[in-house]
């Protein structure tokens, strides 16, 4: 007898068929009257999965009173109450150790193109302006001073790309991590008045809400750069832009935003601004290895009574 397990929201064309044919799937999206329906079902269901970005709403775990496991696809899983979770008794799994080096090249492409320009410098070929005049100078990365906010597995492969541009590199974390030799500071302002380029690549929980504020950016200062692979929940996101638009930081590359889809209007004209549509882990490589462990850790917990990759 197949399990029955919720998926919350279509992940791909790829893994969607895999779980189709391996579990008993409800289409979440699909149904006309969700609660109603998992009122009247939802003790059957013992599996869920879905995806970081959208994860899961709190009423499910009392919709699905016999459900042991969650798969989802990707690791910022701060939509989902893992305290509730913990509390039912809920294995959670996310697809953890297979997008950090991703999402560390995109951290490390923005940088670059925000400092020199790249976008920005083929947007002015484009509209013809290089006929008319250069382009004006841009700003140098190596040996420049990288502060990574966070160093966790993303935030560490960040620092080792560092090292191939002879940059110093500092940090702000929770804890010192004592297996490290970079330089800690223990407040983020301290590490955004020291550094060049400000890097965000900590968790989006709630206590990280709004952490980039005010304070950081006066201390990141004229000349300094914000990049934001994180969360766009770290960052005052009204702040931001107003600095940006006044330069009173040099500019910013960000790859999240506090309501995705919506970019603030503002930031769109900003020659200053880098942006991308949250594509941290948004490759074919890397995307198929994450939706593999999605399915792997849902069918390992029916197996052996346990997921690979837990998050609790
Ligand atoms: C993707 C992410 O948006 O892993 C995360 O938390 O935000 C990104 O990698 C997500 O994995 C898509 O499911």
């Amino acid at each position: 007898m197949k399990e029955k397990v919720l998926q919350v929201v279509a992940l791909s064309s790829y893994l969607d068929p895999i779980l189709d044919k391996e579990f008993n799937v409800i289409k979440y999206w699909e149904l006309e009257n969700k609660y109603e329906f998992l009122k009247k079902q939802g003790g059957e269901i013992t599996g869920l999965v879905t995806a970081a970005p959208v994860g899961v709403e709190d009423i499910l775990f009392y919709l699905l009173p016999n459900l042991k496991v969650i798969s989802c696809r990707g690791v910022g899983l701060e939509k989902i109450n893992l305290e509730l979770a913990k509390e039912k008794k809920v294995r959670v799994a996310g697809t953890f150790g297979v997008l950090s080096n991703c999402v560390a090249d995109l951290a490390f492409g923005l940088l670059l193109d925000v400092a020199r320009n790249i976008s920005t410098a083929d947007r002015y070929i484009r509209q013809g302006k290089w006929k008319e005049k250069s382009y004006p100078l841009t700003t140098s990365v190596s040996n420049k001073k990288l502060g990574i906010v966070g160093l966790g597995e993303i935030g560490s492969i960040v620092a080792k790309r560092a090292q191939g541009f002879d940059m110093s590199v500092g940090y702000c974390s929770i804890h010192k991590k004592s297996h490290s030799n970079l330089e800690f500071f223990e407040t983020v302002e301290e590490l955004a008045a020291w550094c060049d380029f400000l890097m965000l690549t900590l968790s989006g929980n709630k206590k990280n809400t709004k952490l980039i504020s005010k304070s950081v950016l006066k201390n990141l200062g004229p000349k300094g750069y914000l990049i934001n692979v994180s969360r766009g929940t770290v960052v005052d996101e009204e702040i931001l832009t107003e600095f940006l638009v006044n330069k009173k930081i040099a500019g910013a590359a960000l790859d999240v935003y506090e309501n995705e889809p919506l970019v603030p209007a503002e930031l769109l004209s900003l020659e200053n601004v880098v942006l991308t549509p949250h594509l941290g882990s948004s490759t074919e490589e890397t995307r198929r290895k994450m939706e593999n462990l999605v399915f792997e850790n849902i069918k390992s917990f029916y197996v052996t009574g346990d997921v690979l990759t837990p998050a609790n």
